[in-house]
């Protein structure tokens, strides 16, 4: 499994994210649920959720994360919400005791061991007829002006790193529904939409500091692998950079989303 990495600077990014990114899953939530959220981060998502069943339980490997989450959780006073840390991988749950469980942005980091894992995890935890729920990238569905040379560059670093482990894993979100049925599950709904990068100057700014943080992220590697150069990782920054300056610049990211039942 790739690293990633928890620093406070990418707790606060995912800790942005809201209840948008399940809209497609409420319709299909009932207030007696039991539902777990798994790989939930600083638990923002889950918090949403959690207003929507009986229970909801978020569950990350990474200890930061769960500070960040049992955090929001004392702030909201919410009750019916908790976090545990643990492995989606090994569940520290008795078998069938949730009615729906929840992926976001979680399963595309994954080695395909790990992703069967972790499927095989939350079928087992799931009631017969609950729900499963995945959301995740896929990048050919994105929507990125003006076309910058350093901008194309940089997705074509991202593209190195990720084919060089898993050629499949930059169209992770259009294969949710069909990786799902492989897994035993029946899909019953699939659908998509986007992450509003380019709202405004404030959202084209974070969307600059991300890529940043991305590329200086994983470009040593890259260069350790000899998979780009560090002229090439200083201009897909700079191209970054131009982006941001381009007040009608618009990224707009795809994300593919499914719903599938265990029968
Ligand atoms: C991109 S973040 C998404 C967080 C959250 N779902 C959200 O969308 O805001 C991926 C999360 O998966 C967690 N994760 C990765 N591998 C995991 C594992 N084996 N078990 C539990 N959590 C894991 C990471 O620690 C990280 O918080």
């Amino acid at each position: 499994m790739r690293p990633i990495r928890h620093d406070s600077s990418i707790v606060e990014f995912q800790r942005k994210r809201g209840g948008d990114c399940a809209a497609f899953f409420v319709p299909f939530l009932t207030s007696g649920m039991i539902l777990l959220d798994a790989g939930c981060g600083p638990g923002t998502i889950t918090a949403a959720l959690a207003g929507l069943v009986a229970k909801a339980v978020g569950v990350d490997i990474e200890p930061n994360a769960i500070a960040a989450a049992d955090r929001l959780a004392a702030a909201e006073s919410l009750t019916n919400l908790s976090f545990v840390e643990a492995d989606m991988t090994a569940l520290p749950f008795e078998d069938e005791a949730f009615d729906a469980v929840f992926f976001h942005a979680v399963l595309y980091h994954q080695s395909q061991a790990v992703l069967t894992r972790a499927l095989a995890e939350a079928r087992r935890v799931l009631k017969p007829g609950g729900l499963i729920a995945t959301r995740d990238a896929d990048v050919g569905g994105n929507v990125l002006h003006p076309d910058i040379d350093g901008v194309r560059l940089a997705l074509d670093l991202w593209q190195r790193w990720y084919e060089h482990d898993d050629p499949d894993a930059l169209r992770f979100g259009r294969r949710q529904s069909s990786i799902l049925r492989a897994h035993g599950f029946t899909p019953v709904w699939t659908g998509a939409s986007y992450v509003n990068h380019s709202a405004d100057a404030t959202s084209r700014s974070e969307a600059v500091a991300d890529a940043r943080r991305s590329l200086l992220g994983f470009g040593p590697q890259l260069l350790r692998k000899g998979l780009a150069t560090d002229d090439e990782i200083q201009t897909a920054l700079a191209g970054w950079d131009a982006w941001g300056r381009d007040p009608d610049a618009v990224y707009f990211r795809c994300r593919c989303e499914c719903v599938a039942r265990k029968d």
